[in-house]
């Protein structure tokens, strides 16, 4: 079966596409639903982009499955329970679900809340700062280094190990591959290390927690922790510093937004679940096809690898009003940045509490504060975090 999708010149991976992707889904959606991008990774996949169209991948895991050889992040063995397909999803979820559940997350709301205050003591007096190197990235790998039981003084070492996986340093395909793999092998020893000691002694923490669960009445095995580990650390550590990046950065250059959050910090979960819409850090998700099907009008074969691109679902004008426009009020908001149907995420109760408290607490300290003069926002390609997020205020 061969595909028909056309090429576009478009790759998703250039910073320049990742600061206004917007106009590039539209393109897709319009004139290429399904399409073949020009870019190192995308080159391999079939991108999705109608909101239809992704939907309906996300809810066919079965057609649409996340094993482990629909992307190349460094592991030897499954994430789980990312790249487990049901039945067997299910039952992981079932054991860790109640870890991430709304009243669970309440609990840690305080020391979010301590956190956030000391990071922003440390810069308020000095009337600027790189918002992600002070706030983004320290606040929530602290917290989830405090919840999964890792050494907090080892964050600077954690950081730049899931920075070597989710972006690696630029080369050839073969050479990301090299260093990805690489990168992979050390997270498993830090893992194996932690794991291995909480073995023999349990801590107040979630690695313990997790080594005394059960799935299916059975306990689970040392590896399984460890893969349970490794999918948490890149999904702990990444996600909720990009996602503060994007809004603050939107923020900075939409001060009628910025005020209302000020004069009214009742919206704020609102603004929070609209930035994650319009912006979708995490834009895309990998599939691979487990049989031959078709995708609006497209065949594809078993074994397609495929990309399944969020952010365009999420300003898809067949289901949105007004897709463009960031509107606090806007009345329904079921967006997809947190994916869909089984693999929905776990972290999205921990995400949506950090993201509030810091949103809250900074807006409480510094009003008023734009993007420094003449800087140039770079976006990373992939998770779009804003490494130069410079703001004075
Ligand atoms: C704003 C922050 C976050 C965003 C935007 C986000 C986004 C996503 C998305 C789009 C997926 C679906 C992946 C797929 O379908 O292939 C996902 C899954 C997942 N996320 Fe998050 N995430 C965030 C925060 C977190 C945090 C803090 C954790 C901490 C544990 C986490 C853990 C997970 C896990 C374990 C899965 C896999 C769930 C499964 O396969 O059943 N996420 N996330």
């Amino acid at each position: 079966m061969t595909d028909t999708a056309p090429h576009s010149h478009y790759t998703l991976e250039r910073p320049e596409e990742a600061e206004d992707p917007q106009t590039i889904y539209r393109e897709l959606r319009d004139n290429a639903p399904v399409a073949r991008l020009a870019g190192r990774a995308t080159s391999h996949t079939l991108t999705i982009s109608r909101h239809e169209d992704v939907v309906s991948a996300l809810r066919t895991p079965e057609v649409f499955s996340s094993d482990s050889s629909a992307v190349e992040i460094g592991n030897t063995r499954p994430l789980v329970p990312l790249q487990v397909d049901p039945p067997h999803h299910s039952k992981h979820r079932k054991a860790l679900d109640p870890l991430f559940a709304p009243r669970q997350m309440a609990k840690y709301e305080p020391r979010v809340r301590e956190l956030i205050r000391e990071l922003i003591d440390a810069v308020v007096e000095q009337g600027h700062c790189n918002f992600h190197e002070a706030v983004a990235e320290p606040l929530p790998s602290t917290i989830f280094l405090e919840l999964l039981g890792l050494p907090v003084s080892r964050v600077h070492e954690f950081v730049a190990l899931k920075d070597g996986i989710i972006r690696p340093p630029a080369g050839s395909m073969e050479e990301r591959f090299q260093k990805v793999r690489a990168t992979g092998q050390k997270i498993y020893a830090v893992l194996e290390e932690v794991v291995d000691a909480r073995m023999a002694e349990r801590q107040d923490d979630f690695l313990s927690t997790i080594i005394d669960a059960e799935v299916d009445g059975q306990p689970l095995t040392r590896d399984d922790v460890v893969d349970i580990g490794y999918l948490f650390f890149l999904a702990g550590l990444d996600t909720v510093s990009a996602s503060l990046d994007c809004m603050m950065a939107f923020l900075a250059q939409n001060p009628d937004h910025r005020q209302r959050l000020v004069d009214d910090p009742a919206i704020i979960p609102h603004a929070i679940e609209e930035m994650l819409r319009y912006e979708t850090p995490v834009p895309t998700v990998p599939r691979i096809t487990a049989s031959d099907t078709e995708v609006s009008g497209c065949p594809m074969s078993a074994g397609t690898p495929i990309t399944v691109l969020l952010g365009s679902a999420n300003t898809d004008e067949r289901v949105w009003d007004r897709p463009d426009e960031v509107d606090f009020d806007r009345e329904s908001n079921r967006h997809l940045a947190f994916g869909g149907g089984v693999h929905r995420c776990l972290g999205s109760h921990l995400a949506r509490m950090e993201l509030r408290v810091a949103l809250e607490e900074w807006h409480a300290r510094v009003p008023d504060y734009r993007l420094a003069e003449g800087l140039e926002l770079k976006y990373s390609p992939g998770i779009r975090q804003v490494d130069n997020l410079e703001l004075v205020w």
